[in-house]
C-alpha cells in the first residue's frame, strides 16, 4: 500500500517510495513517501501561510481540534496500537497503553491551549519605572520543526503537535524512518478533526535531507527533537538563534536501600522498568543498584521474573518483547553485551541474540562502570546490577554519567529520600519508582547530555511562545 506525503491539507506523491517492512516478520508493510528539498520547501510554504490562520485562531477553536484528535483516536483506539505492532514491533498490549496516553496527550494539550497567559510585572520596582501598567502575553513562535523516534510513534508526536497547535503554532514534522505509518494516520485524523490545512505537514525523509533543511531553515522559528545525543547535539550546533528543545538519551538508574522489602511488586516494577518495549525507552532502568544487604534476594527474584517474560510476535496477546527495531540494533547490543563479557561482566540472564532481530532481556553483574553498556545509552534489553554499601556511594554512581534524565530511589527513609533527590543530577527523581514513571503532563527533560527544555505540555507551551512584554504609560 502506498503512503503519499501529507502537505497543505492533502496527499501529495513523491518521486521516490521507499519499503517499509515489519521489524518482527520481515513482511513489506508500506511502500512510504520519501520527501525531497522541493517537498520539504512545500511543506514549509504551506506552514508558513497557515500560521497567519493559526495566529488567529480563538483558543477555544484550538482546544476543541485537539480535544476532536483525541475522540477520533479513541474511536480507532485498537487499529492504531495495530499499527504501532507492525511498524515498531512494539507489543498490542504495550501500543494500547501508548495509545491512551497518547488521547490524554491530547487532551492535555486542549486544556493547555484554554490557559495560555501571561503576568502583570511591577515595572516601579526600579527606580525610573513608575506610572505604568505593565504585563506579558504569550505569542505563537510561528512553525514548528518537529523531529520525532521510533519509540513512541504516536505518544512523543503527540507532545509535539499538541503543544505547538494549542500554542497557535504551525507544524512541519519529519518521523522517524521506521515508524512514519502512525504520523500519517495522525495527519488523516487532524485533517478530519478540523484542523486548517497546512497546520500540520507530515514528511518523512532522510535527517541528512529533511532534519537538515528544518534545522538550517530561518522560517523555522523552532526545533523540538526527541532521539540520539550525537544528532542532537549537531542540530543545536547547526540550528542558530531558533529554539531548540532536545529529549536525548539516558542509561537511568534505580537505587534500592537497605529499608526496603524486597517484594514481588517491586522487582516486577523493575522487570517493567527495564524491559518494556524491550529497553527501547529514554528512561528505561538501565543500571539497579542494591544494598548489598538485599542484594542476593533481589538477584535472584529479578531473574526468575525476567525469565518469566514471552518473547515473540507483537499481535500476540502473550507477548512481552519482541524484534528490535532493526537488526543492526541487535548486532550492536551484542557486541556491547559481549565486550562487558569480555571485561568480566557475568550474564545472569540473556546476553547473546536469539535470531538476527531478536535480543533476550540480559542482566549483567560485575560489570565495570567504563563499559560501554553501563556508561552509555544501551536503548535495548539489557540491565546491570551492582551492589552498594552506602547511599552516598550510590547517589554518586548514578550521577557518574554522561546523562541525566529521570533516576529512581526506593527507601523508607525519607530524609535520605529527599538528600538523594536533593543530590541526583537529573530532571526528574522517582522516591519509591523506577525512573520509567512518566504521566504525560508532567515535567520531562534531562541535564548533561539528556538534552535541553522540558516536554510535558504545559512545559513544552513554554517552549513554543514567545513572551511579550507589553507596557502602558499612565
Ligand atoms: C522517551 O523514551 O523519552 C519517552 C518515555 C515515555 O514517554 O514514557
Amino acid at each position: 500500500m502506498k503512503k503519499h506525503l501529507f502537505i497543505n491539507g492533502k496527499w501529495k506523491e513523491a518521486t521516490v517510495y521507499t519499503d517499509l517492512f515489519s521489524p518482527y516478520s520481515g513482511e513489506l508493510i508500506a511502500q512510504v513517501a520519501q520527501a525531497n528539498d522541493e517537498d520539504a520547501e512545500e511543506a514549509i510554504l504551506a506552514a508558513e501561510a497557515a500560521s497567519s490562520i493559526m495566529k488567529k485562531m480563538p483558543a477555544h477553536e484550538r482546544a476543541a481540534i485537539l480535544e476532536k484528535t483525541a475522540l477520533l483516536m479513541e474511536e480507532r483506539k485498537e487499529e492504531l496500537a495495530r499499527l504501532l505492532a507492525m511498524e515498531a514491533a512494539k507489543p498490542i498490549r504495550t501500543g494500547r497503553t501508548e495509545i491512551s496516553r497518547t488521547i490524554h496527550t491530547y487532551k492535555f494539550a486542549a486544556e493547555e491551549a484554554k490557559r495560555i497567559h501571561g503576568e502583570t510585572v511591577p515595572l516601579d520596582a526600579a527606580p525610573g519605572g513608575e506610572g505604568r501598567l505593565a504585563f506579558t502575553v504569550r505569542k505563537p513562535l510561528g512553525i514548528v520543526g518537529a523531529i520525532t523516534p521510533f519509540n513512541f510513534p504516536f505518544n512523543l508526536v503527540a507532545h509535539k503537535v499538541g503543544p505547538a497547535i494549542a500554542a497557535g503554532n504551525t507544524v512541519v514534522l519529519k518521523p522517524a524512518g521506521q515508524t512514519p505509518l502512525s504520523s500519517l494516520a495522525l495527519a488523516e485524523i487532524m485533517l478530519e478533526a478540523g484542523l486548517p490545512a497546512g497546520a500540520l505537514n507530515v514528511i518523512p525523509g532522510k535527517g541528512s535531507v529533511i532534519g537538515e533543511k528544518l534545522v538550517r531553515d530561518r522560517r523555522i522559528a523552532a526545533i523540538t527533537f526527541t532521539g540520539s545525543p550525537e544528532v542532537g547535539i549537531a542540530m543545536r550546533n547547526k540550528a542558530g538563534l531558533k529554539r531548540v528543545t532536545l529529549e536525548l538519551g539516558s542509561n537511568s538508574a534505580v537505587i534500592i536501600d537497605s529499608n526496603v522489602d524486597i517484594t514481588q511488586q517491586l522487582v516486577d516494577r523493575c522487570v517493567l522498568g527495564a524491559f518494556s518495549f524491550s529497553g527501547q525507552v529514554c528512561i528505561s532502568i538501565q543500571r539497579i543498584y542494591v544494598h548489598e544487604s538485599k542484594y542476593e534476594v533481589f538477584a535472584a527474584m529479578f531473574k526468575t521474573a525476567v525469565e518469566k517474560l514471552v518473547i515473540g510476535d507483537p499481535l500476540e496477546e502473550s507477548t512481552d518483547m519482541s524484534a528490535l527495531i532493526s537488526c543492526k540494533e541487535v548486532d550492536r547490543i551484542a557486541s556491547w553485551v559481549s565486550a562487558a563479557i569480555a571485561g568480566g561482566a557475568i550474564a545472569l540472564s540473556g546476553g547473546k541474540a536469539l535470531s538476527p532481530s531478536l535480543f533476550p532481556p540480559t542482566i549483567l553483574t560485575n560489570v565495570a562502570e567504563t563499559a560501554t553498556v553501563s556508561c552509555q545509552e544501551v536503548f535495548g534489553p539489557v540491565v546491570t546490577l551492582t551492589p552498594f554499601t552506602t547511599l552516598n556511594e550510590a547517589v554518586s554512581a548514578v550521577n557518574n554519567s554522561r546523562f541525566g534524565l529521570q533516576a529512581g530511589i526506593y527507601t523508607n527513609d525519607i530524609n535520605a529520600a529527599l538528600r538523594a533527590a536533593e543530590d541526583l543530577e537529573v530532571g526528574g527523581v522517582m522516591i519509591n519508582d523506577i525512573p520509567t514513571f512518566r504521566v504525560d503532563n508532567m515535567p520531562y527533560g534531562g541535564l548533561k547530555d539528556s538534552g535541553v527544555g522540558r516536554e510535558g505540555v504545559k512545559y513544552a507551551v513554554e517552549e513554543m511562545t514567545e513572551l511579550k512584554l507589553i507596557s502602558l504609560k499612565l
